[in-house]
C-alpha cells in the first residue's frame, strides 16, 4: 500500500484527465467549477485505499471512485440550494455563482454521469456496483429529507438524528469503501465489514461536520459558519445543549431554533455560548471519538494485514482531528 499522498495525487490526475470540457458550457461550467474546487476528497480515497487493501489494483477502482466524487460533488450542490449556503470549500457555491436553476441541471447531470462511470466494468461487477450506488443514493435522498424535515421540528431525538446522518452521509463513506473491495473481488463478509467500518467512520465524520459548523475557524473553514444554527438544524450539539441545560437556557435555545432573524448574529453567538456551557460541545467531541473508536473496532473482523489496518485507522484519527 502507498501513503494517502499517494492516492489523493492519483486521483486528482485521473479525475482531470477523464472530465472533459463540453457544450453547453452553461451546463457543464458549474462542473468543472464544483469538482475542481478541491476537497478532501476522502470518499474516492477511501474506494482506492480499500482496493489496495484487498490486493485488487487501485487502478482498477478508479472509475468507482471517480463515480463516488461526482454523486458527493451533486450532492453537494443541490444541497447547497436546500440549506441556502453561500460558501463552499472557500469559494461561492453553484447557485451562488450561476443559479438555481443551473444547479438543479448541472447536479442531475452529474448524477447520471457517476452512473455512466460503471460501465466501464464487466457485467457482475456493474451489477454490484449499480445495485449499491443505486440503494445507496436513495439512502441520501432519504437523509437530506430528514434533515429537512428537522428544521420544522422541535421534538427530534438523539436516535433520530443518528438515523438521518447515517442516511444523509455515513451510508456513501460505507459504499465507497465496499465499492473498492467489490472492485477487488473481496469475499462477502469482508465487503460487509468494510462498509460497516466506513458507515461508522461516517457518522464520526458528520458528528465533526457538525461541530466545526459552529466551531470552525472561519478563515479556513470554508463554509459559513454558524449555517447550521442560520437553518435551525437539529444537530448533536443542538440536541445535547437541549438535553443538558434547564430552565431559561433550555427556553433560549427552543426559541432561537424557531426564528429566522435576517441578521444571524446574535443567535449564532447565543448558540454557540449556550453549545459551550451546557457541556455539549464537549459530549459532542467525545461522541466523535466514541464512533471513531467503533469503526476501529470493526477493523479487527478484517482479513487483511495489520499493516493495511493501521493505515485504515491512520485515515481516521487525520479525519477525527480535521479542522475542514
Ligand atoms: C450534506 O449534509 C449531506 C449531503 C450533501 C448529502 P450537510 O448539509 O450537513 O453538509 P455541509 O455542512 O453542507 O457540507
Ligand atoms: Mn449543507
Ligand atoms: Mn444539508
Amino acid at each position: 500500500m502507498q501513503k494517502i499522498s499517494f492516492y489523493h495525487t492519483a486521483f486528482v490526475n485521473y479525475l482531470e484527465a477523464t472530465i472533459q470540457v463540453k457544450e453547453p458550457a452553461s451546463l457543464y461550467d458549474p462542473i468543472h467549477y464544483i469538482l475542481d474546487l478541491g476537497g478532501k476528497r476522502l470518499r474516492p480515497l477511501l474506494t482506492l485505499m480499500t482496493a489496495d487493501a484487498f490486493d485488487g489494483d487501485y487502478k482498477h477502482a478508479m472509475n468507482a471512485a471517480l463515480s463516488i466524487e461526482i454523486f458527493h460533488n451533486f450532492s453537494l450542490i443541490h444541497d447547497d440550494i436546500m440549506d441556502d449556503a453561500p460558501l463552499r470549500r472557500g469559494k461561492p457555491t453553484v447557485h451562488e455563482k450561476w443559479d438555481v436553476n443551473t444547479g438543479i441541471l448541472s447536479g442531475d447531470a452529474m448524477l447520471i454521469m457517476a452512473y455512466q462511470l460503471f460501465e466501464f466494468y464487466d457485467p457482475k461487477t456493474f451489477q454490484d456496483l449499480a445495485k449499491l450506488f443505486s440503494k445507496t443514493a436513495l439512502e441520501v435522498c432519504e437523509g437530506q429529507q430528514y434533515d429537512m424535515d428537522f428544521e420544522t421540528r422541535d421534538d427530534v431525538s438523539i436516535p433520530e438524528y443518528l438515523k438521518m446522518v447515517e442516511c444523509k452521509t455515513a451510508v456513501l463513506v460505507g459504499a465507497a469503501m465496499k465499492m473498492g473491495a467489490i472492485v477487488a473481488g473481496a469475499s462477502k463478509e469482508d465487503q460487509d465489514h468494510v462498509y460497516e467500518f466506513g458507515r461508522l467512520l461516517g457518522i464520526a465524520f458528520q458528528l465533526q461536520d457538525d461541530y466545526l459548523d459552529a466551531f470552525g475557524d472561519p478563515e479556513t473553514f470554508g463554509k459559513q459558519v454558524g449555517g447550521d444554527i442560520i437553518e435551525n438544524k437539529k444537530t448533536y450539539l443542538f440536541l445535547k445543549a437541549v438535553e443538558f441545560s434547564n430552565g431559561d437556557d433550555q427556553l433560549q435555545l427552543e426559541h432561537l431554533f424557531g426564528i429566522n432573524p435576517s441578521d444571524a448574529t446574535d443567535k449564532i453567538e447565543t448558540a454557540k455560548q449556550i453549545f459551550q456551557t451546557s457541556g455539549s460541545a464537549d459530549a459532542t467531541r467525545q461522541e466523535i471519538e466514541n464512533y471513531t473508536k467503533m469503526a476501529f473496532e470493526v477493523l479487527d473482523e478484517l482479513s487483511i494485514p495489520e499493516d493495511k489496518k493501521d493505515m485504515l485507522k491512520h485515515f481516521g484519527n487525520d479525519l477525527m482531528n480535521r479542522r475542514v
